[in-house]
């Protein structure tokens, strides 16, 4: 029959960090369909297991256990497939299969899916009308994707959220890229600007200065091209937290913050520098403290849940419940298959929390994601905007507005 499955395997490949990570291949009678797994560097407590002991090879193994498992099913049936994923793993954070087995499987299914009624893999995931997001971009980066004296927050990040076109809002993230580039050598001219893992400009600043060179260059950019250019950042407050001490340890500012302490800071930043999108400001346990700052800042900016939420239905409830975030990072891996993504998608949306669909710090040139973001209406997509693996999605939704005409998300906060 079509698109049943006759067998499903996978390879080891090497990711943008050179490190091993997984690629799955279903295959039916007329299609072949593919889908690699990124991995993350600041990976939370809460996510399921990427891979399980023994490796990539170990995955592998439990690839080709579970193709038979899934041979006769039809790639049509997402749900059926992804609970036997479910099933055949038995374990809550996918320590048998690992979740990057589960998530390339799972997506692999409904790229095979998309191939054999010849639609496009966000048609294919979707249900109503697609729109294009709007592309949030690492700039400036520390923290655990940066070697040496790095910043003590791990990204700064740029959102084009005035851009009609999705291409003038790539290009609007790749002129700012290009600005601060030129800022810090015209203020450092004997330092070597390197790239970090999401190709990110990794600088000897401190969090100010970033967001200081930050805001000038996107000032710039907006004066340029008449299009607003809004800031964020990701904290990835649980690698500065110290759970003994109950502190943030801020290593190269030399300082250390109690909760309140972080909370009176994060909320400073973001007068400041009018930040529309903060990321992870706090441990991947304090809802509370994640409650405070929404409540503070509603309306204005989003705070956005990523090793709080890790993706999972069950989290974002907890979330939901003490109204700690505005948004929440969607990033497929943390959860193992689409069916979840889509789910606490569909939860997020319903109660006008912002779905963020993002990479990993380690990518491939996979642009499924590009896809998955379009599909289930993720009105933002954190991509980065520079290496070829964060190019693939970019690009992909380059060519999606072209060919598809589909137009721009409504910009969070705003009526129009
Ligand atoms: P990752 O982190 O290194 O785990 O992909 C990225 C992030 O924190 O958003
Ligand atoms: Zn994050």
């Amino acid at each position: 029959m079509t698109g049943t499955i006759r067998k499903v395997n996978a390879q080891k490949i090497l990711d943008s960090r050179g490190n091993a990570t997984i690629e799955v291949r279903v295959y039916t009678k007329d299609v072949v369909a593919s889908a690699c797994a990124p991995s993350g560097a600041s990976v939370g407590r809460f996510e399921v297991r990427a891979f399980p002991e023994g490796g990539v090879d170990a995955s592998i193994e439990m690839v080709n256990k579970i193709s038979s498992k899934l041979k006769g099913l039809n790639v049509e049936e997402q749900n059926v497939v992804d609970s036997v994923i479910h099933e055949f793993d038995g374990t809550k954070q996918f320590e048998k299969l690992g979740g990057n087995a589960a998530i390339a499987t799972s997506i692999a299914v409904a790229k095979a899916a998309a191939l054999e009624k010849n639609v496009r893999l966000c048609e294919h995931i979707a249900d109503g009308r697609l729109r294009l997001p709007f592309p949030l971009s690492n700039i400036i980066g520390g923290g655990v994707h940066t070697k040496g004296d790095s910043i003590d927050f791990q990204e700064f990040l740029v959102v084009p959220l005035g851009a009609k076109k999705f291409r003038d809002a790539a290009v609007a993230n790749v002129m700012v890229h290009k600005e601060v580039a030129r800022i810090l050598t015209s203020q450092r001219p004997h330092y070597v600007f390197g790239r970090n893992d999401e190709g990110a400009w990794a600088a000897p600043l401190t969090i100010k200065e970033a967001l200081e060179v930050l805001s000038n260059a996107a000032q710039k950019v907006e004066g340029e091209l008449g299009i607003e250019v809004k800031i964020g950042v990701d904290a990835a407050a649980s690698e500065l937290w110290i759970e003994n001490e109950k502190v943030y340890v801020y290593r190269k500012e030399k300082c250390k913050k109690s909760t309140s302490q972080q909370l009176d800071y994060v909320l400073s930043l973001i007068e400041e520098y009018d930040i529309f999108y903060f990321e992870d400001p706090f441990g991947e346990e304090d809802f509370e403290a994640f409650a405070k700052l929404n409540k503070n800042v509603s309306g204005r900016c989003l705070v956005t849940g990523d090793d709080l939420t890790v993706t999972n239905k069950e989290r974002l409830k907890t979330a939901l419940e003490r109204g700690s975030v505005s948004s929440i990072i969607v990033k497929p891996n943390q959860v193992g298959t689409l069916t979840d993504v889509k789910e606490t998608v569909t939860l997020a949306l319903s109660n006008n929390v912002v779905p963020v669909a993002s990479h990993r710090s380690g990518e491939t040139c996979d642009s499924a994601l590009a896809h998955i973001a379009v599909g289930l209406k993720c009105p933002i997509i954190k991509i980065g905007i520079m290496g070829s693996e964060r190019m693939a999605k970019i690009n992909e939704l380059i060519r999606l507005e072209d060919e598809m005409g589909l137009r721009m998300a409504k910009p969070p906060f705003s009526d129009s």
